[in-house]
């Protein structure tokens, strides 16, 4: 049996680059996305594309309860989430509410139900997604709900890591500046495209941190910003 990947956001527009690099290198794909179209989307005998609203805490253990039994899980690319724009003093409790389901909640369910499994296989690796703008301020400063509820997800990559040592578990996070998207480019239709960092390189990055040179990376925190 292949060895399985489960990636989130695998309809996303980074997410279709990332499947397509992992199944291309050999890797079965599991796929939870939120809807019959993403399903769809994802017809190819490399992928098990499944609805699944990650967000919700019972949905999420029944999945990983019944994947567990049938493929061999080494590994979980987590890039469900998404953006929202607003300053400090527009930010409420529903921007934040809606920013932490999306980029927290959607990868902490699964990372706390896949972590047994991974002990239990004896180690895996979790690749989250963070974003430049709960690194820098400066990013973050107009994207306030965005930049905090992606510093939740590095700090969660921190506590996996503490939990993990010495069991063969850890979690890379991969920080993109703006990635080179169709939606991007239809959004900022003036700005210079060759700046941003291409999907490939992401998709190729991921691909890299689960090979076997990549697995022996301890608490990455792996920057793509290009010129960006
Ligand atoms: N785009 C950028 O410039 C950029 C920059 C820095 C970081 N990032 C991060 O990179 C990641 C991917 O970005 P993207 O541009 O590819 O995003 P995207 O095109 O908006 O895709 C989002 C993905 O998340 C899935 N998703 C959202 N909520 C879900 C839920 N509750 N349950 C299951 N699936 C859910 C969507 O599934 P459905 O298709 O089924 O709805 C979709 O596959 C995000 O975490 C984003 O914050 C992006």
């Amino acid at each position: 049996m292949k060895d399985s990947i489960l990636i989130t956001g695998a309809s996303g527009s980074l997410g279709d680059m990332v499947w397509q690099r992992l199944a291309d290198a050999g890797y079965h794909i599991l796929a939870p996305v939120r809807s019959q179209k993403s399903v769809d989307a994802l017809q190819s005998k490399e992928v098990a594309a499944t609805i699944l609203n990650l967000t919700d805490e019972a949905a999420v253990r029944t999945y990983v309860r019944d994947i567990k039994e049938k493929r061999n899980i080494v590994g979980a690319v987590l890039l469900a989430g998404g953006f929202m724009a607003g300053d400090l003093l527009s930010t409420n409790k529903d921007t934040l509410g809606k920013m932490i389901a999306l980029n927290f909640e959607t990868t902490f369910y699964l990372v706390r139900e896949l972590i047994p499994v991974f002990e239990q296989g004896g180690g895996g690796r979790f690749i989250f997604i963070g974003s430049k703008a709960a690194l820098e301020a400066e990013e973050g400063k107009n994207k306030v709900a965005y930049a905090l509820s992606k510093q939740l997800v590095f700090h969660l990559a921190e506590l996996v890591n503490a939990y993990g040592k010495g069991k063969g578990m850890d979690a890379t996070v991969i920080v993109p500046s703006t990635i080179d998207t169709l939606k991007n480019r239809q959004f900022m239709p003036d700005a210079d495209f060759t700046k941003w960092v291409s999907p490939e390189a992401i998709a190729d990055t991921i691909y890299f941190a689960l090979s076997e040179a990549g697995r022996q990376m301890r608490n990455s925190i792996l920057k793509l910003y290009n010129e960006s």
